[in-house]
């Protein structure tokens, strides 16, 4: 009974947290402010300090650290970007750097770090956590949708209705001039963005960096498409494929077939901005919430997320290492339906 007792009290002041920092690190994605617009209220709600960390890990660094009250996170749930900035932190990958965070970070007492990123930013918190013993937790923020945890990541449903209005006024264009546009989208190591639009808008090939692609395989998807009298076609080519730069695969493309007039588009950054759309607002909302509250209930180095439905915490390190096979079914409809 005592026993009982004692592990509950011991139980309660291991998850005491004091002040809570916020940040936004890595690239930014629409919804990263509902983000930290979550964080701050359901903080404040519990009687919590929370603070802001401009530019990331930098903020914590050179000490650009504010506190967060109710009204500095007013009006900014329909804001891409993130009103806290921010980057991709050099210094913070050394220990020095982090040392330097830490202490920035004890003499505000604060003692919980939530972060909003993407992979790169989960493995400094990591590193962070375990050397001075700060509670973190990661909330993913990119476009990339590319961590383990969570179906989707804060950001991609925004970029990816971006793409598709892109991609659809291209296919006007180039369905009037009977041309081949590339059309590269971000994804530097994963493909979700270039596989799901890629489907959306009919594309008829999609190059992804998870596929050994061949040019022969281009080729065929080219001549299937003549066979078959197709006057104006899009190709989806996520950046970080192992064909090569956009413009060199036109180029080769060009080379094999020359009566067909050939255009690139790289939709580039207009991928991470814009009004975040609704599921990414409610995502980023829940995720946020559920950030500090799984922090108040002991919960460290892991990552909140979403998986059918429900708030799931995933340990950083898995978040990290571990990849969501694309869906190859999803990519066979798409090959089938183009052509
Ligand atoms: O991580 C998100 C991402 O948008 C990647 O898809 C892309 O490769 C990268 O950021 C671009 O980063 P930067 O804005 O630093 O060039």
């Amino acid at each position: 009974m005592y026993y009982l007792h004692l592990v509950t009290i011991f139980a309660t002041m291991s998850e005491e947290i004091n002040n809570i920092v916020v940040l936004t690190s890595g690239g930014d994605a629409p919804g990263m402010n509902a983000a930290i617009r979550a964080v701050t209220r359901t903080a404040l709600y519990h009687g919590k300090k929370v603070f802001g960390a401009y530019r990331g890990y930098e903020g914590m660094i050179e000490d650009d650290i504010v506190e967060l009250t109710t009204d500095s996170v007013k009006h900014i749930l329909a804001l891409g970007g993130t009103f806290l900035k921010s980057a991709r932190s050099q210094e913070f990958r050394t220990p020095e750097g982090r040392a330097k965070a830490a202490a920035n970070l004890k003499k505000r007492n604060i003692d919980a770090l939530v972060v909003i990123g993407g992979d790169g930013s989960f493995t400094g918190a990591l590193k962070i956590a375990e050397e001075h013993n700060i509670r973190v937790i990661g909330v993913p923020g990119t476009i990339d949708n590319d961590l383990y945890g969570t179906d989707f990541t804060i950001g991609y449903d925004t970029a990816t209705n971006t793409v598709i209005e892109s991609v659809d006024k291209i296919r006007d264009t180039a369905s009037s001039h009977n041309r081949l546009f590339f059309v590269e989208v971000m994804g530097r190591d994963t493909g979700y963005i270039a596989a799901s639009t890629g489907m959306a808008t009919g594309a008829l090939s999609i190059i992804l960096p998870e596929k050994k692609s061949t040019y022969d395989d281009l080729f065929e998807d080219l001549r299937k498409a003549q066979a078959k009298r197709k006057t104006s076609n899009i190709v989806m080519v996520a950046e970080g494929n192992h064909l090569g730069d956009i413009f060199e695969i036109a180029q080769a493309v060009k080379k094999e077939f020359p009566s067909i007039d050939v255009k690139v588009t790289n939709l580039g950054h207009t991928q991470r901005g814009g009004s975040p759309s609704t599921n990414d607002r409610v995502l980023a909302s829940v995720l946020g919430f559920y950030a500090v509250k799984g922090l108040m209930e002991g919960q460290a180095k892991v990552m909140t997320g979403m998986i059918n439905q429900k708030v799931v915490y995933t340990p950083l390190s898995e978040a990290i290492s571990k990849t969501t096979d694309l869906d190859e079914e999803m990519l066979t409809i798409a090959r089938i339906l183009a052509t």
